[in-house]
Order: C-alpha cells, then sequence, then structure tokens
C-alpha cells in the first residue's frame, strides 16, 4: 500500500529536539529526537525489552533511555546499556531509520536502508533561499494520502471548495494540459485576464484583473510542487506581478491518515513577519477546507470500497499521477530499482 523505499518528510527539523517525538509513518511507530550533539535520529517507537513505547523516555547525550526499566540505545538503535546487569544481550536492539536533515524538514527513509541514498530527498530550495520568504505548517487529514494527492493535483476544486479563501471562477472554467516525463507529471493551466483570488489580492495589491499560472509538479508517492503567480492582466510584466511557490510533501500516517508538511513560498515581502503570519493563516484555513471533504470523503471510500470512480476532463493529470505511483509500487512489490 505504501512505497517504502523513499525519502518521506518525518516532521520540520524545528520540530525535533531534545523531548522524543513520537510519530506514526507508514504505519510504523517511530520516535524522533535531537541529541546533545545536534544530530536527529530516528528509532522505532517500541523498546525490545517490554515493548513500551520508547518515546516515553528521555534523551541522555546522543542516546535514548527506556522509561520503563531504563534500556539505553544510541542513534543506531544499539543497546549499550542494561541497568543492573554488566551484559547487553543480543537482543536488545531496535531498529533505527535514515534521517537526514535537508530544506529545514528532516527526511526518514522507511525502505531498505542501503537504498538510502540522500541524493533522492525532494529538491526544495525555496526553503533554504534569501531570494523567497515562506509561511509553512502541519496540517493532519483522516485519509488516505491518494486522496490528498488527487486534491492537489485538480485545482478545479478551489472554485467550489475554497470560495472565501484562494478560489475564483477561473480555476474550474480553464482547462488543464498533462505530461509526463519520465518520473514526473505536470499539469498546467494558464488563466488569462481573470479576476485574483482574495489572497493574490491581499498579497499583490493588484488594481485589475491578473494573468495566472498554475504548473504543478507532481513526484510520487506524495511530493507536490506548485508554481503559481500573477502579473497584472495583459502586462507580462513578473516584476509588477507575484511568483510563489506551493510546496507539499506528503506522509501517510496510516492507512486511512497522512500529515501535509506545506509551505507557501514567496518572492515579496521578503522581510515582513505579519506577511508571514497572514498567509500561514489564511493557507491553513484553506486546507482544513479540504481537510472537511477529504476526511468524509475517506468514510465513503471505505464504506463502498468497490465503487467504481468516474473521470471528468480535468483528471487527466491525475490518471497519469496514479498510473505513476501504481508503477512505483509495482516495481517494489517485485524487488526493482523503484
Ligand atoms: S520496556 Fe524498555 S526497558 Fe523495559
Ligand atoms: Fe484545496
Amino acid at each position: 500500500m505504501f512505497v517504502k523505499n523513499a525519502w518521506y518528510a518525518a516532521g520540520w527539523s524545528e520540530e525535533i529536539e531534545a523531548a522524543p517525538l513520537p510519530r506514526r509513518i507508514l504505519d510504523q511507530p517511530v520516535v524522533l529526537y535531537r541529541g546533545a550533539s545536534g544530530t536527529a535520529a530516528a528509532l522505532d517507537d517500541c523498546c525490545p525489552h517490554r515493548m513500551a513505547p520508547l518515546s516515553l523516555g528521555t534523551v541522555e547525550g546522543d542516546r535514548l533511555r527506556c522509561g520503563y526499566h531504563g534500556l539505553l540505545f544510541d542513534c543506531a538503535g544499539t543497546c549499550v546499556e542494561v541497568p543492573g546487569q554488566a551484559t547487553v544481550p543480543r537482543w536488545a536492539k531496535v531498529r533505527s531509520y535514515p534521517l537526514v536533515e535537508r530544506w529545514r524538514l528532516a527526511w526518514i527513509w522507511m525502505g531498505e536502508p542501503d537504498a538510502a541514498d540522500p541524493d533522492l530527498i525532494p529538491h526544495c530550495p525555496w526553503l533554504d533561499s534569501p531570494d523567497w520568504a515562506f509561511s509553512h505548517g502541519t496540517v493532519t487529514y483522516g485519509c488516505n494520502y491518494v486522496l490528498l494527492v488527487d486534491n492537489l493535483l485538480d485545482l478545479s476544486h478551489t472554485t467550489f471548495t475554497h470560495k472565501g479563501t484562494i478560489g475564483t471562477e477561473s480555476s474550474a472554467t480553464n482547462p488543464v494540459t498533462s505530461t509526463r516525463e519520465n518520473g514526473t507529471v505536470r499539469i498546467e493551466r494558464q488563466m488569462k485576464d481573470a479576476a485574483p483570488s482574495k489572497l493574490y489580492q491581499a498579497c499583490g495589491n493588484f488594481e485589475g484583473n491578473v494573468d495566472r499560472w498554475q504548473k504543478i509538479a507532481y513526484e510520487p508517492p506524495g511530493n507536490i510542487v506548485i508554481d503559481a503567480g500573477a502579473v497584472p492582466a495583459g502586462s507580462n510584466d513578473r516584476s509588477r506581478g507575484i511568483d510563489t511557490r506551493i510546496i507539499n510533501y506528503l506522509t501517510p500516517e496510516t492507512g486511512e491518515s497522512v500529515f501535509h508538511f506545506w509551505a507557501f513560498a514567496r518572492d515579496f515581502a521578503l522581510d515582513d513577519p505579519a506577511m508571514t503570519s497572514f498567509i500561514k493563516e489564511k493557507i491553513e484555513v484553506t486546507f482544513n477546507e479540504d481537510k472537511r471533504v477529504l476526511d468524509r470523503q475517506q468514510e465513503m471510500v471505505t464504506a463502498r470500497p468497490q465503487q467504481r470512480l468516474f473521470d471528468k476532463q480535468a483528471d487527466t493529470g491525475i490518471v497519469l499521477a496514479r498510473r505513476l505511483l501504481d508503477e512505483r509500487l509495482k516495481a517494489e512489490a517485485h524487488g526493482a530499482d523503484a
């Protein structure tokens, strides 16, 4: 059900501190913590002694001590001390997961450890560049991650789901082009001479209509970057417009819940914390509008697993994306290079 050989965002780096953080990822209990040397680590959140969650323990230096009977584990999962006895038995080992911090996120690899190549971490320079500022957050939805992929790839829903925030008439009425290049699906929509959304209006101070674009890039299993922006209609002048990237990393928590690590990067108002907070607030409202639909959608899907779905024209990108994801799942199931 899940692609395992992939880097998933396990959390924002700022979330991982000395206090152990429990997080379920691909339906596995994981504990994240940061040792005294500053290195973040991820272990199976289950002590091999009596199965107490290690996240109830405490960090000592770079090690994690179980809060039940005190076994002490290093960040590779090796037990280095059993209180009250001189030797450490062979069973005293816990699985550790490769964890790499990049782009202000901590990336975890839940699959074959030998395949965990940090060069495969999604490229996200907007979160680490002096030319961009960003707002960010996390939303947890009660749905399978594929429903959230569908949602983010078909922005025609914004017209109806997000009437009060980012929705405009033009997202539903302008067609998309969808293409697949190797491991990426691209979905593009141009909206000429269109009304700006309320959010765009607030960000760009546009006086009239705008020429807008939405260019979505999807890479399985759940990485979606949306290049979106607007310029005054007919001006073709990027200096009078706004450029944004809506960055979405989806990490399944279980088969019916998903973490959405999102960031909204902008090329304007770079030193403006009020703009950062304003956008964060608006985007949180927006994604909670999605959550309202998706959580209930999952209830329907769970209740009627056999019901057939239909595709409309704007779903061509979703169809390509699902095919790409299926290929990846099949390749992994057959042990091929995924
Ligand atoms: S359950 Fe962890 S030390 Fe006993
Ligand atoms: Fe949405």
